[in-house]
């Protein structure tokens, strides 16, 4: 990734791309001003975004901070999917589409109008309720990319019943985890999850973690597959069967503008997720203006975001954000190597995408193919792209502009995080000359800073840990259950008034900021966080493991592979099996993107006097760099060069 050269001496970071001729002339945000305004005035500009959502009753104050709690529209009330759905039809766009659905086989989706997926979700709202679930009571689902999803989450917010999205390749283990954390009363989930031509069965994995769930009372399963599930009498039943008896009648719960929406679970830099929880009034607030801004997205947009509904993107870009602006939302349940390698752009060139959602992982994979699966297809219909989750390289920049968005479509780089809920920093498509890799400037009402390791903070060009130094509305608000966790996470490094990022961070001359990765123990693979404590006491799980250091490399494809070094029980030998099946015990541990790329059995680990491993030296060693740095404060230093060699005969 380091070869952002195009021809062995231009850097591709320096190139300079303007905003298409004309962009600006009806564009949502053609203004420069806005900017400005939003900097003198940060609540008003957040109010006038949240007078964009209907609510039942206003706010009496616009932001109460104590740092470092806030609350934001206080007093408002208002309902998620009355949002998404009621307000819409209201206003004459019942017949419009609202939901794509592209199934794993190509012929096999289907879409929904504003008017029928506000009818199933009345549906299935009234079905929760029938299963005794009431305001503030949560929901778990562990569904595949089906259109159930979208309406359980949106059922989920009609009544006020928190819904916790658990991403469908999570394995048993972390399925249970998540339900016994957020108490969850009732599952949603499905027989099979097809995807690339491949069923996995959902249900069977669900029942695993179901054996040491004591809070849930009742599963909920969609037959997506040939409804072959094990079903538990008193317990299971068919969606089918209870939404074909549910009334379409269901009016929406008023709920308070800081009542809990969801809690999603995030890898943090301790083995245990965290449960991000985000309220009602200021995430809606942040999502919707931000997917209309950011995206420039009008009346006649069909808005592909690819990421899963398990992860945060899903949640805000898929699902809320879309929905809340009335607009047309694509979602995808396959891969983009089934039935072909070019099913993306088939599904582009087929709905007629105009903006593209996606992670950089994604479009490296697509160079690495080469244009072909590309040409095959009219991709004239896009164009707005996007980026997100992880650094875009600039040479991967430069060929999404070039061959997915033919050299005219704006790319937005939008970085943010699953406790930030909506977009950040990040280029307006009408305003910013964008430098590739560079996810440019702060959201209008967004105020970001660099700080260095002394609390300093760093002014005008530098390079430090990003900080945030305003609340925004779309804020997490707490960790599930664990305020303290909250405190000492977010807000311990640089006070309560300063949220800690995480992130590393670059602002050059004119001011644009190029995130540079994280700071803490966690690797960031395919777009995807990955807590290298978490992968560690997986594998110290397995009874040939008496200890584990996991370390990110740097890798062209995934932006991260996983590196695993483990001391074996004394009575173990190492052998590519035992190594192999150490990752797939990880893979059925977490999940497949935890999966280590590389497993090393080593008789030492780099620690210091007070026995804290080095992961700065293990990584360095990954990387087959002979200069480690400095050694000194290891409590051992000849470790290294036995490391060294041991990493070397192994890989
Ligand atoms: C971490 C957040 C935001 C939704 C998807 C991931 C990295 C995210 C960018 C970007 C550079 C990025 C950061 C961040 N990240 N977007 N545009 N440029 N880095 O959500 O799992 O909460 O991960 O992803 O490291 O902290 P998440």
């Amino acid at each position: 990734m380091s070869d952002d050269r195009a021809n062995g001496h231009e850097d591709l970071a320096e190139r300079r791309y303007e905003p298409p001729q004309g962009f600006a002339d009806n564009a949502i945000v053609g203004d420069p001003s806005v900017y400005e305004r939003a900097k003198e005035d940060p609540d008003g500009f957040w109010e006038e975004c949240a007078r964009d959502l209907h609510w039942f009753k206003e706010w009496d104050q616009v932001l109460n901070w104590d740092p470092p709690e806030v609350q934001w529209f206080v007093g408002g009330k208002t309902n998620v999917a009355y949002n998404c759905l009621d307000k819409h039809i209201e206003e004459g766009q019942g017949d419009k589409t609202a939901l794509i659905w592209e199934a794993d086989e190509p012929d096999q989706g289907k879409t929904y109008t504003y008017n029928e997926l506000a009818a199933e979700v009345r549906k299935f709202a009234n079905v929760l309720k029938d299963l005794g679930v009431e305001k503030g009571d949560r929901v778990c689902l562990y569904l595949p990319m089906i259109p159930e999803v979208a309406i359980a989450m949106l059922a989920c917010a009609r009544i006020g019943a928190p819904h916790s999205v658990v991403f469908s390749a999570f394995s048993a283990g972390a399925l249970r985890d998540r339900l016994n954390d957020a108490e969850a009363k009732v599952l949603v989930t499905a027989d099979q999850s097809p995807r690339g031509g491949k069923a996995n069965p959902l249900k069977q994995n669900a029942d695993k973690a179901l054996e040491d769930s004591p809070s849930v009372q009742s599963v909920v399963v969609v037959k997506r597959g040939g409804g072959e599930a094990p079903m538990t009498e008193g317990r299971d039943q068919w969606w089918d069967d209870l939404v074909g008896g549910a009334s379409d009648e269901c009016p929406a719960e008023e709920v308070d503008a800081e009542d809990m929406l969801f809690v999603l679970y995030s890898s943090g830099s301790t083995g245990k997720p965290k449960g991000i929880v985000h309220t009602t009034g200021g995430y809606l607030t942040h999502v919707k203006a931000t997917t209309k801004m950011v995206f420039d997205l009008k009346d006649d947009d069909i808005f592909w975001c690819t990421a899963d509904v398990g992860w945060v993107t899903g949640h805000s870009y898929l699902v809320y954000g879309p929905l809340a602006n009335g607009a047309t939302t694509v979602m995808f349940e396959g891969t983009p190597a089934y039935p072909e390698n070019d099913r993306w752009f088939d599904v582009i060139e087929k709905h007629a995408v105009t903006i593209l959602y996606t992670a950089p992982t994604a479009i490296r994979s697509f160079m690495k193919t080469g244009t072909g699966p590309i040409e095959k297809h009219d991709l004239s219909s896009l164009r707005v792209l996007g980026s997100v989750g992880e650094p875009i390289n600039p040479r991967a920049w430069v060929w999404y502009y070039e061959n997915i968005g033919g050299s005219r479509c704006p790319i937005v780089d939008t970085w943010w995080q699953t406790e930030t809920g909506g977009i950040m920093i990040t280029p307006l498509p009408a305003l910013t000359t964008a430098k590739p890799g560079s996810a440019t400037h702060p959201f209008p009402g967004i105020f970001p800073g660099l700080y260095d390791d002394e609390g300093n903070e760093v002014e005008g060009a530098g390079q430090g840990n990003l900080v945030i130094k305003r609340p925004w509305p779309g804020m997490l608000r707490t960790l599930y259950k664990d305020p303290e966790r909250f405190r000492e996470t977010y807000f311990e490094t640089y006070g309560p008034e300063v949220y800690f990022v995480g992130d590393g961070a670059k602002r050059d001359e004119d001011g644009y900021y190029t995130i540079t990765g994280r700071v803490d123990d966690v690797m960031n693979v395919s777009g995807h966080r990955v807590s290298s404590a978490e992968v560690e006491s997986a594998l110290v799980s397995h009874n040939a493991v008496a200890e584990a250091a996991v370390v990110g490399k740097p890798d062209e494809d995934k932006g991260q592979a996983i590196w695993a070094y483990v001391i074996l029980e004394g009575d173990r030998e190492t052998s590519d099996e035992l190594m192999k099946e150490l990752r797939d015990h990880v893979r059925s541990e977490i999940g497949p993107t935890s999966r280590p790329d590389q497993v090393v059995a080593v008789d030492d680990l780099p620690k210091t006097r007070s026995g804290k491993i080095m992961r700065r030296i293990l990584k360095k060693i990954a990387e087959g760099d002979q200069d480690v740095g400095d050694t000194t404060t290891l409590a051992d230093p000849s470790v290294v060069e036995d490391l060294q060699k041991q990493a070397s005969a192994q890989t």
